[in-house]
């Protein structure tokens, strides 16, 4: 008998343009699990609107964001894209779970303590729930295996937490989920300040999917290094270098020796339009392709349709369950 696929959920907020980031620490690897795997990719508006969101940019980017996603790589066939808001079933458990979560252990997430400091005018008891939301979207899904970035590792430890303990009350209903952080999730830094993640919430230092060429050259020849001119990789001394350099790799598929070798005895006059060079190649054919397909409104709405239809299948699944269990009327 052929062996049941595990199956992955993520998602990413569209509270911004899909960064440079996104795609070498997230997206290309769905792209690489698609296969493999029982996937479903979420765009999680609902999550975007824990702060405040201008409401045509987030329709607009909500769609264009779909449409990157398919020309990064994913085929709306093999997985389930979607879009969070379409899907009633998240909110629905939401609830349910806020109600088997205790309000210290949301207190102690530091995404919470940090977000709450940037936006201290408008702590909202959505940004304070949040990870409640996160815990629903994995669950209604039994997913296996949460691929995201060590920044949300803390909100997949506290969506077993609260799994676990539904299930030790009212007998196994939930699959414990793992987050999965892939090997070749480099982190990419601000090219602005290179000690803080590459960020759309920073977006002087961050290089989006949809850059024109020469605004990608810009950034990166406006690039923070360092007062010396070897191209060495040292995270320590040399933040800034070491950040390009695994740019570079990752954009070229070297490998960290081979990039210090292409530019040894070059100065950083050299070395960071290569750098830029290698990212507008990398980006080009994706943001070719996604600049064709936004503005296809039939397809990308045919995607999001069937997407929410095959994600509603697989959520009303578990929550009649948890409801059933929970002593909620049969409707
Ligand atoms: N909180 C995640 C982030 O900001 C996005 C997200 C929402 C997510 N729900 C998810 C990621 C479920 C993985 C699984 O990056």
């Amino acid at each position: 008998m052929e062996e049941k696929k595990k199956r992955i959920f993520s998602g990413i907020q569209p509270s911004g343009e899909l960064t440079l980031g996104s795609y070498i620490g997230a997206i290309r690897n769905w792209v690489a699990l698609q296969n493999e795997y029982d996937c479903l990719f979420c765009i999680v508006d609902e999550h975007a609107i824990t702060v405040r969101q201008e409401p045509a940019l987030l329709r607009k980017r909500s769609i264009a964001q779909l449409a990157q996603y398919i020309a990064c790589g994913l085929d709306p066939e093999k997985n389930i894209m979607f879009i969070q808001s379409h899907v009633p079933q998240h909110a629905e458990l939401a609830w349910i779970l806020g109600c088997y979560t205790q309000f210290g252990e949301l207190s102690r997430m530091t995404q919470f303590k940090a977000k709450s400091a940037q936006h201290a005018d408008n702590i909202t008891a959505g940004l304070f729930t949040y990870p409640v939301l996160m815990a629903a979207d994995i669950l209604l899904y039994q997913a296996d295996l949460v691929p995201v970035g060590e920044d949300q590792k803390q909100h997949v430890e506290l969506t077993r937490d609260i799994a676990q303990r539904f299930n030790g009350v009212y007998s196994d209903t939930f699959v414990l989920p793992e987050p999965f952080i892939p090997k070749l999730g480099a982190r990419l830094m601000s090219l602005d300040d290179p000690t803080t993640k590459m960020s759309k919430s920073m977006p002087e230092g961050c290089v989006n999917l949809m850059d024109p060429p020469e605004v990608i050259m810009k950034k990166f020849k406006r690039a923070v290094t360092d007062c010396e001119t070897a191209v060495k990789f040292d995270k320590v001394n040399k933040p800034g270098i070491s950040n390009l350099l695994t740019i570079y790799c990752a954009a070229t598929g070297k490998t960290m020796a081979e990039a210090e070798a292409a530019f040894a005895g070059q100065g950083y006059g050299v070395f960071k339009p290569a750098v830029g060079e290698a990212v507008v190649e990398l980006l080009r054919p994706i943001r070719e392709e996604a600049e064709r397909i936004v503005t296809d409104k039939a397809y990308l709405e045919s995607v999001y349709k069937t997407g929410a239809q095959r994600a509603q299948y697989l959520a009303n699944k578990t929550l009649s369950k948890v409801q059933r269990k929970i002593g909620f009327v049969a409707r």
